[in-house]
């Protein structure tokens, strides 16, 4: 039976009906961001979301006149970004999620672009409302801007280019031009003149300055600026809803440039920056701390130990906070570590696992990571929730993690980390450090707590390492 013969059953016209599936899909988008607000519900929230997008794109595709040829192309479309996006989902490492993110971002920020470029195109030929015009033209400069911006963010985090910020005097009163330029442009295309021309060339502006935008800011606040720009492209997104009347993508626009944004304010919060410092700081540009250059460490001894030694310290503690971070990601340690926690568990060692909300390259990293190892839920705690335990604890076990635990972050004024709140580790009894050398984290800065006389480091790997410590247990 046809979708239109099913309408005609139940009584509903086809505008009630769509308009029907369409807030089906809204609700299901709603309940899927709540579900994805805990770990607990994260995955089942990815589904509910999953499933609010395939009624809105077979909704939509009702919408389009059988007979104009567009349905094939849209099938076809839809077939396409399903592959694509199902073969990345797989294959992707999961440290390369923010690139991901990135380019799939701005995917989306051009395609609403391009959608409102074709909207324009109908609008010339119709004498069209001054709000169907200010959707069309801040979709474009908006999804433009994030296109661009979120291109040169996978370019940096692909270490394509340099993830150093690129700077220059002057810079950002260019940039402060470029904007102004838009801003004049957008108002002679919205109230005075109707040109595809000028459309185009907003839309070369737009581009130059998500150019410009990106480009000043270090790869460390990367995951930063993509929350952004994903903010700015759900409302792109609901800009392009505007212009075309669909209810859906209002919806669905509006709900990530308001999650985009609240994203982006916790982040800055966590690591204790403005967003204005994040934006126009070029934090990442100096790489050494006021503490001094990062190779004076070299002059400083640190103690380190072998996995037997430790392996007995863990195995006779009381209790134990394991600090994972972005080596962890990398070495896939996860399953490992989870295999150490549960030896100690047995052995009745209360262990926990301390989780600094941007441990790891991307928001939740950590918890995406401990839960794909079957990690209980209550065994992490977030950072306020264990920050005063560390002194009771008898061991903290960092593993590969380094600037969420820099004590430079709260005694460093010169820092660039200066203000981000961090894990106490430093107040625990034994200090176990995991890493493969004495380089320095993301921030590219030094960190004393390897030199503190409770530390003890343990170079290699992190699985290798954490393999090694499994079996100095079992042994002990
Ligand atoms: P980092 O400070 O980047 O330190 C990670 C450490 O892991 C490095 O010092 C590295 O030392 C070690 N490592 C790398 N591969 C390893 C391996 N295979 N085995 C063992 N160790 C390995 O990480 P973090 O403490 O998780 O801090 C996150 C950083 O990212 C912060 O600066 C944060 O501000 C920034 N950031 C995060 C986010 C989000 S949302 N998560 C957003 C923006 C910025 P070696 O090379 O010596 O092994």
């Amino acid at each position: 039976m046809s979708n239109i013969n099913l309408l005609a059953t139940s009584g509903l016209t086809l505008d009630e009906g769509v308009s029907l599936l369409y807030l089906l899909a809204a609700v299901l988008f709603i309940l899927g961001l709540k579900q994805l607000s805990s770990p607990k519900g994260a995955r089942k929230g990815n589904t509910t979301a999953a499933v609010g997008m395939l009624i809105a794109i077979i909704t939509s595709l009702t919408e389009i006149h059988p007979s104009s040829g567009k349905v094939i192309l849209m099938i076809v479309a839809v077939i396409i970004g399903t592959v694509v996006g199902a073969i990345s989902a797989r294959t992707v490492k999961m440290t390369a999620m923010p690139q991901m993110v990135a380019a799939f971002n701005g995917v989306g920020g051009g395609a609403a672009a391009l959608v409102s470029i074709e909207d324009y195109t109908r609008l010339v030929s119709s004498s069209h409302g001054i709000v169907l015009a200010i959707s069309v033209v801040f979709a474009v400069v908006v999804g433009s801007l994030s296109f661009a911006g979120s291109a040169i963010a996978f370019a940096k985090l692909q270490e394509l280019m340099t993830g150093v910020p690129i700077t220059y005097v002057g810079q950002q009163v260019v940039n402060g031009i470029v904007l102004l330029g838009i801003l004049a442009l957008a108002v002679v295309l919205i109230g005075f003149t109707s040109s595809i021309a000028l459309l185009a060339i907003l839309l070369v502006i737009s581009l130059i300055l998500g150019i410009a935008f990106v480009l000043p800011i270090g790869g460390a606040d990367m995951p930063v600026v993509i929350s952004l720009l994903n903010a700015f492209t759900g409302l792109a997104v609901a800009g392009s809803g505007f212009a075309l009347g669909n209810t859906v993508l209002i919806v669905g626009g509006t709900l990530v440039g308001a999650s985009g944004t609240l994203l982006t304010k916790m982040m800055s919060d966590a690591m204790g920056r403005s967003l204005s410092n994040i934006l126009f700081a070029a934090v990442g540009k100096v790489t050494v701390s006021s503490a001094g250059a990062v190779g004076v460490s070299q002059d400083q001894a640190v103690r380190s130990g072998t996995a037997d030694d430790i392996g007995v310290l863990l195995a006779y503690s009381q209790r134990v906070i394991i600090v994972p971070g972005y080596g962890l990601a990398v070495a896939q340690a996860q399953h490992v570590v989870r295999e150490l926690a549960d030896l100690l568990e047995q052995r009745g060692v209360d262990v926990k696992y301390a989780i600094h909300p941007v441990a790891g390259r991307m928001p939740g990293h950590m918890n995406v990571l401990l839960a794909e190892a079957d990690v209980k839920y209550d065994q992490l705690k977030e950072m306020d929730e264990i920050n005063d335990e560390f002194k009771l604890a008898d061991v903290a076990l960092i593993v590969g993690a380094n600037d969420v635990v820099n004590p430079a972050a709260k005694t460093d004024p010169g820092s660039p980390i200066y203000g981000m709140p961090i894990l106490n580790a430093e107040d625990a009894k034994n200090i176990v450090f995991m890493k493969r050398s004495m380089r320095p984290g993301f921030a590219g800065i030094d960190n004393q707590l390897m030199f503190d006389p409770k530390t003890i480091m343990l170079f290699g790997d992190a699985k290798e390492s954490l393999t090694k410590l499994v079996a100095a247990v079992k042994a002990s």
